[in-house]
């Protein structure tokens, strides 16, 4: 038959290695054109394909090559909290970013969107139409708050995701960074308890540690995040004035809270009178959007969707939110912004005592980029691209890490942490071996206080290609070589 010719044709393709797993195969329309058949026979052979398992269909995106089936990895456990801390961690986390200077080696340490997955040409295609019609604007200081429009545009996004802001509120700071900084500053005073998960972003450590601020980790579960029992025994304990977290896609584990413990953490803040600032710097890349499907359990449909952030809970003033776009759009344009309800004025100052404001024209730029409307098409490109990246990285894992090796799944973002057996040496040491091998992560060390010494974090977003496979096989078979 026509369509079983077709499909071996395929087949042979695919095996060939003309096309990759996680690629996307030609269009039905463009297939039948190339090969001179009918559309039916084209939908014959992907329907054929599909059912042994060779491809995967995605609604509204397209036919792709099936990802190899993975030995089924478990997540890594759950962590422990500890005590209140003053931290020093500056040196450690310097070390391990002396990597960012070879630009030759194979970067799974970097977690930002590499070029080819931010719209180069549309925020090009912005910045020309902003030096053409508002050069002079953009020449003008524009202090803390910053951008009106810019503000409002944002506060019409934050609302689609459920959070009742008012565009006042908001501040335009320069990246998600400065944001968590002057929100830290504005609530408390140096030896303040801080709670935060473990691991946490090693950023959140930095701005800790700088600001003299006194550290406890809470348990945390690498799929669910924050352990809110676990906090709640914490503030019997310890007079906690902020809990700093990222309840959606936490990096480094791309843990994602459920709706319910995120209320209950909101409620909890409320109860006890501690503030929440939560840093959602990832919220946008919700793998799952492009393809939700109905029968799909409601578990699963809630960590797919664009997470509902702790703000959209919030109903007493509890909760300062902090994001940028250097995740979602670029981190060149080093913006980002607080919505701080009632601290606005407290963060304003902050702000001005630091840097005055942020920089007018990526203001202007990105205002007039998502004015264009095509922030959604790029954000449905990248986490389609997101999706298969971290199910390819966790096909490699599974085959080429030592038997014992956990690693998370995440269900939104690009970073994937990985725990490796008993057995392996630690992060650091297998760093040390890694690094003259041309290959660079994120050793667990930098993301908290203890016992993440066996764990590592690998970033992917990036082009997949055949070097990047192989340099994550290199680690792999290093993990396994020095157990
Ligand atoms: C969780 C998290 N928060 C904040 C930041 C800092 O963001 P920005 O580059 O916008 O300052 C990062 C960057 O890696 C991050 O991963």
């Amino acid at each position: 038959m026509l369509y079983q010719n077709l499909a071996n044709d395929l087949l042979a393709n695919i095996e060939q290695g003309l096309y990759r797993p996680g690629e996307r195969l030609p269009s039905v329309r463009q297939l039948a054109r190339q090969r001179g058949v009918s559309v039916s026979t084209v939908v014959s052979a992907y329907q054929h394909l599909e059912t042994t398992g060779q491809v995967t269909a995605r609604e509204k995106s397209g036919i792709y090559v099936a990802i190899p089936a993975q030995r089924q990895i478990e997540a890594p456990e759950p962590s422990r909290g500890s005590q209140p801390t003053q931290l020093q961690m500056s040196d450690t986390i310097a070390r391990v970013f002396a990597q960012n200077r070879y630009p030759d080696r194979m970067h799974f340490d970097l977690a930002v969107p590499a070029p080819s997955f931010q719209p180069a040409a549309q925020l090009k295609a912005a910045a020309n139409r902003v030096v053409r019609h508002h050069f002079n604007d953009s020449l003008t200081l524009y202090p803390s708050p910053g951008d009106g429009e810019l503000r409002r545009l944002i506060a019409q996004r934050m609302l689609a995701c459920g959070c009742q802001v008012d565009a006042q509120e908001i501040v335009i700071t320069n990246g998600c960074q400065e944001a968590l900084l002057i929100s830290l500053q504005a609530l408390t005073q140096p030896g303040d308890v801080v709670a935060v998960e473990t691991p946490c972003y090693y950023g959140f450590l930095q701005a800790l540690e700088s600001l003299g601020l006194t550290v406890v980790s809470i348990a945390t579960d690498p799929v669910t995040g924050m352990d809110v029992q676990a906090l709640a025994d914490d503030l019997q304990r310890w007079p906690i004035r902020v809990c700093l977290c990222s309840p959606s896609y936490s990096n480094p584990t791309g843990a994602c809270m459920t709706e319910a413990a995120k209320q209950q953490l909101v409620d909890l803040a409320h109860r006890h009178d501690f503030h929440l600032i939560e840093d959602d710097i990832f919220g946008e890349l919700a793998h799952g959007e492009d393809h939700l499907k109905s029968q799909q359990d409601a578990f699963r449909r809630e960590q797919e969707q664009r997470p509902r952030p702790l703000r959209a809970f919030d109903r007493h003033g509890r909760v300062i939110y902090c994001s940028s776009f250097s995740k979602s759009l670029s981190p060149g344009l080093r913006l980002g912004w607080v919505a701080a309800g009632e601290h606005r004025l407290r963060v304003m100052e902050r702000q001005r005592a630091s840097t005055t404001g942020t920089s007018t024209l990526p203001q202007l730029q990105v205002r007039d980029y998502l004015k264009s409307g095509h922030f959604d098409k790029h954000l449905s490109r990248v986490r389609r691209q997101y999706r298969i990246n971290i199910e390819l990285a966790l096909s490699v894992v599974a085959e080429a890490f030592p038997e014992g090796t956990h690693a998370t799944q995440p269900q939104g973002g690009f970073v994937l942490w990985i725990s490796l057996p008993k057995s392996a040496p630690d992060a650091l040491t297998l760093l040390d071996r890694a690094q003259p091998e041309g290959v660079c992560f994120v050793p667990g060390q930098v993301f908290g206080l203890q016992g993440l010494e066996s764990c590592l974090r690998i970033s992917v977003a990036q082009p997949w290609t055949e070097e990047l496979e192989g340099a994550l096989r290199i680690l792999g078979r290093l993990a396994g070589d020095l157990s």
